[in-house]
């Protein structure tokens, strides 16, 4: 039988500030939450700690995505970019995969099709009887496509790169705005010009351009949005 829990799909580009919104969201109506983005960064790192360089043969990679371990739990370390902690088998890789490096390498692995289609079930497999949040690029297209509410989140990529400048700085961490924003522009490129799933909004998504909001007036739209869709 089909589960016919409510889901809620955030997708949008790096610093949109959606895993922000995503898990505030997950906290007020109880539902579960799903972080992809954290499922892809584990694996990269687990294919580089297996020794597997970015070239690869694909399936060796879709095999591992297949029996890697991932776990999430309550938050164990104090990080701006941790809300809770992502583990690879026993493992707190929480920090682990928010480097650059980890980064890097799971946008490698989030290129290759068998890949997703490795993940697809257990992104999938996160929806229990509360509902979903879930976080990322391909939520509302390809993983979740009858969700009850899709939400594009998105901002310029100056206001993104502004906001986690700010979020740096204020956590003690030097940062150079001009890097920053590059950075995002090359994470946007590679997203949305790769072939499999690239990231961009469902045609039945509500698009949500924040640039000019802050993070309440973005939660105070979902909100009423998620009342409006799911009648609570
Ligand atoms: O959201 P994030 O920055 O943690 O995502 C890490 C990488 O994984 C990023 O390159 C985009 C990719 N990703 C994806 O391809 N599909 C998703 N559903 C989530 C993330």
């Amino acid at each position: 039988m089909s589960n016919t829990s409510p889901v809620i799909t955030i997708d949008g580009p790096s610093g949109s500030g959606k895993g922000t919104i995503a898990s505030r969201l997950a906290k007020l109506l109880g539902f579960t939450l799903l972080d992809s983005g954290a499922l892809y960064r584990v694996l990269g790192l687990a294919a580089d700690r297996e020794g597997l360089a970015p070239g690869s043969d694909s399936e060796t990679i879709a095999a591992l995505a297949r029996r890697v371990e991932i776990g999430f739990g309550q938050p164990n370390v104090d990080s701006p970019w941790v809300e809770g902690s992502v583990w690879l088998g026993s493992d707190d890789v929480s920090l682990a995969i928010r480097t650059d490096e980890a980064s890097a390498m799971a946008s490698q692995v989030a290129a290759i099709p068998a890949v997703r289609a490795a993940l697809l079930q257990r992104q999938r497999d996160f929806l229990g009887a509360n509902g979903l949040v879930a976080d990322g690029r391909d939520m509302g297209t390809t993983v979740f496509p009858d969700a009850a509410l899709k939400v594009f989140l998105t901002a310029s990529v100056e206001a993104r790169a502004d906001r986690r400048y700010k979020q740096l700085i204020g956590k003690g961490i030097d940062a150079i705005l001009p890097a920053l924003l590059s950075e995002l522009e090359e994470r946007d490129a590679r997203d949305t010009q790769r072939s499999a799933s690239p990231l961009k909004p469902a045609v039945d998504a509500v698009i949500i351009d924040s640039t000019m909001m802050s993070i309440e007036q973005v939660m105070a739209q979902i909100t009423d949005l998620a009342r409006e869709k799911l009648d609570r």
